[in-house]
């Protein structure tokens, strides 16, 4: 038997200079439901685990919404127990869980990636018996998308002491690593020349919902960071917005391919070309790197 790696992304904490105004954000153009409580903070969900998004206030002054942590879940504690052994034997820093993500969850610890971005590995997520009462909203958060200088570092970091499986490479500056919910990919790390979380993704419950995202947010002048573009590796349509103000680049997709058991264990990954076409491949040219 290989030794497993975490389930799902669960959750991203972002600190953001309004946290009302993020709220209000969040509700209208990606579907996000405020849950419901006397808490010290903002949780807003998708469907029926406990939150997708927390929302922190940012450092006085700043403008910008920055990314301070991202939570997955783990399917049981002999896995959590391995991981964090692993984290250890590795040399790095086990952390225990902020108080925000403990209460929602049974056990779990916190890791520094190579970026210095918190990851935290939890058991037992809280769920809620039922989805938010409402159309609009996505099934779930699938992925942070990273960007770091520190490329190899990151993927061997997170392939070998974390665990994530590569799905495909897009040479030395892509990576699709994916968790054992058998998403093709539940976090992505590209070369860049400075860190950063490009985008979440969030799976809506089919393209027309996507479409109609992307109409409100056209029509609400969100900017449209990337328009329609259908991906190579996870073959879902899709659509980025982006308003600093309130966190990085939201993506709103459909049709991400889930792996079979059979596939999840035996899939090798592709070695793709740099090209932009095997990111989407409606673009009809080899050159044309605007817009991602
Ligand atoms: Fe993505």
């Amino acid at each position: 038997m290989r030794q497993k790696g975490p389930y799902a992304m669960e959750f991203a904490r972002l600190a953001v200079p309004d946290v009302d105004a993020t709220k209000s954000f969040l509700d209208e153009f990606v579907g996000l439901d405020p849950v419901e409580g006397n808490f010290d903070r903002v949780y807003m969900r998708a469907a029926n685990d406990h939150h997708s998004i927390e929302l922190i206030d940012a450092a006085p002054g700043a403008d910008v919404a920055d990314v301070a942590a991202i939570g997955y879940s783990v399917e049981s504690e002999a896995v959590l127990d391995e991981l964090r052994a692993s984290v250890a034997g590795a040399g790095h820093d086990v952390h225990d869980l902020a108080e925000a993500t403990a209460q929602w969850v049974t056990t779990g610890f916190g890791v520094d990636d190579p970026n210095g971005l918190r990851f935290e590995f939890f058991t037992e997520y809280s769920q809620f018996a039922d989805v938010p009462f409402r159309l609009f909203r996505p099934n779930e958060v699938v992925h942070p998308f990273l960007g770091t200088p520190k490329w190899r570092e990151t993927v061997d970091f997170f392939v070998d002491v974390l665990r994530f499986r590569p799905s495909d490479y897009i040479r030395d500056n892509v990576a699709f690593l994916r968790s054992e919910n058998r998403y093709h990919h539940s976090l992505a790390i590209r070369k860049t020349e400075q860190f950063e979380v490009e985008h979440i993704c969030f799976i809506m419950q089919n393209l027309d919902h996507v479409m109609r995202g992307r109409a409100k947010a056209i029509y609400a002048d969100i900017p449209i960071a990337s328009d329609l573009v259908n991906h190579s590796g996870s073959e879902s349509i899709a659509f980025y917005m982006h308003d600093p103000a309130h966190g990085p680049r939201f993506e709103l997709c459909d049709g991400h391919v889930l792996m079979s058991e059979e596939q999840h264990e035996t899939h090798k990954p592709r070695q793709m070309s740099l090209d932009p076409r095997n990111i989407d491949i409606w673009r009809p040219v080899a050159d044309d790197w605007a817009g991602f």
